[in-house]
């Protein structure tokens, strides 16, 4: 069973639908760590409640970033953790982690990139007025949004719409597609 770590820094919904697939047995994989660099995030709340431990961090508490991933490093390292997936985790990751974690690291972005990267995609997209965005997961690489692609689902962005309404399509999409990509990726 490989284990994972996922990083969030928001409300954690792609973290909740991943343990809901571990739980049911349609994602072979051992959270071992939930990093968040939010003390007060929501994630926090739905790692604690599924008994995964926490690594939890402030960015202003340390020089820079090559000091904090360097205790994320650490931190993984004594989990034996062997990949990491990002799920709104609202950093550019550093050099550290990612020769640490070469080619192990994930993303989940909320457009069909290359459009709309970086943050508010769904914004971005829903005010650009085209009819179709989506999600994409991809290798996480030192750009923004910018690794290699691994997987794609469009949204069509319907009459009527509202940001909020696309986003909750999107993220309804987001929910099934990241497990589901993992799994292929884990096996
Ligand atoms: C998701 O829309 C993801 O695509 C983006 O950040 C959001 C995180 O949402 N990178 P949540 O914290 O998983 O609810």
């Amino acid at each position: 069973m490989k284990k994972i770590a996922i990083f969030a820094s928001g409300s954690g919904t792609n973290l909740q639908s991943i343990v809901d697939y571990i739980k049911q047995g349609t994602l072979q994989a051992e959270i071992a760590l939930v990093v968040c660099d939010q003390p007060g995030a929501f994630a926090i709340e739905r790692a604690k409640k599924e008994n995964i431990p926490t690594f939890i961090f402030k960015a202003k508490d340390y020089e820079n970033k090559v000091a904090f991933e360097t205790e994320i490093v650490k931190e993984l390292r004594e989990r034996d953790v062997e990949f990491i997936v990002l799920a709104g985790y609202m950093r550019l990751i550093g050099e550290t982690l990612l020769s640490a974690y070469s080619h192990k690291i994930v993303n989940i972005h909320p457009s069909l990139l290359p459009a709309f990267p970086g943050k508010d995609a769904i914004g971005q997209a829903f005010n650009a007025g085209v009819k179709i965005t989506g999600v994409t997961i991809h290798y996480v690489d030192e750009g923004m949004d910018t690794g290699p692609i691994i997987a794609q689902q469009a949204v069509d962005i319907l009459d009527g719409d509202t940001r909020d309404t696309l986003q909750v399509r999107i993220q309804d999409t987001e929910h099934w597609l990241y497990p589901d990509v993992l799994r292929k990726i884990l096996a």
